[in-house]
């Protein structure tokens, strides 16, 4: 099935470029961030270590997890996250899921044993996959790969106006902050560390609007 893999540092747009082009091309869609979030949260609900590796092997490799959208209709829309079949899409995107996220999503076996869960994804007619490895490891074989990347400044703008579009506050250098070190965690891990992969067509997106991008990967899919 043709796959298309989106990888990129947080706060790049990746999700939001995925949703789209899934749409227009009436693909599949895997949100990869949104399995290292559930995950964490199950994780923190349970009480366990993060150097527990026997027991945290052993949650995502049962993580009742579910994708949901309000039509049942899966695939394109906004989706709606169930984990323990409890509705857990807000508290998915709060900064504080992102970094606990991102601390457990270094944990190899913890990579391995989510790693099934994402190739199930890869279904007729296709798939759109975001993440940080996508292209290297999940899919590695895809024939469409695209790595976004924009300025740590830019991104934490981005943020901001996220945050404030929704009514709350965010201070920019504490944004900022937090960006940069989330960068570094990704990029700097052991295992399948946060890259564009060989093949992959690297767009920086600091100076485009969500159009223009989406405009970039069509031209990429339809070529
Ligand atoms: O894309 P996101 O912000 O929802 O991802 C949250 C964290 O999950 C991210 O900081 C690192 C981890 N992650 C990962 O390691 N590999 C992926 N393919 C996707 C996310």
């Amino acid at each position: 099935m043709p796959v298309l893999t989106i990888d990129g540092p947080s706060g790049v747009g990746k999700g939001t470029v995925a949703r789209i082009v899934a749409q227009k091309q009436n693909w599949y869609l895997l949100d990869s961030g949104a399995i290292y979030r559930a995950f964490a949260l199950a994780v923190d609900a349970r009480g366990v270590e993060i150097a527990d590796e026997e027991a945290l092997e052993k949650i995502a490799k049962t993580l009742d997890l579910e994708f949901k959208t309000k039509s049942g209709k899966g695939g394109n829309e906004l989706v709606n996250v169930y984990l323990d079949g409890k509705d857990v899409s807000k508290i998915l995107r709060t900064e504080k899921t992102g970094e606990m996220a991102s601390k457990i999503a270094s944990i190899g076996v913890v990579r391995a044993a989510l790693l099934k869960r994402q190739k199930d994804f890869d279904k007729s007619p296709g798939l759109v996959a975001d993440g940080r490895d996508m292209g290297t490891t999940v899919f590695p074989d895809a024939p469409f790969k695209v790595y976004l990347t924009a300025s740590a400044d830019e991104r934490a703008n981005r943020r901001l106006k996220q945050l404030q579009a929704q009514g709350s506050k965010g201070i920019i250098l504490q944004i900022l902050t937090k960006v940069k070190a989330r960068d570094k965690r990704d990029s700097s891990r052991k295992h399948s560390p946060l890259k564009p992969a060989k093949d992959a067509l690297i767009i920086d997106t600091t100076e485009l609007s969500i159009d223009e991008v989406i405009a970039q990967v069509v031209a990429l899919i339809e070529a």
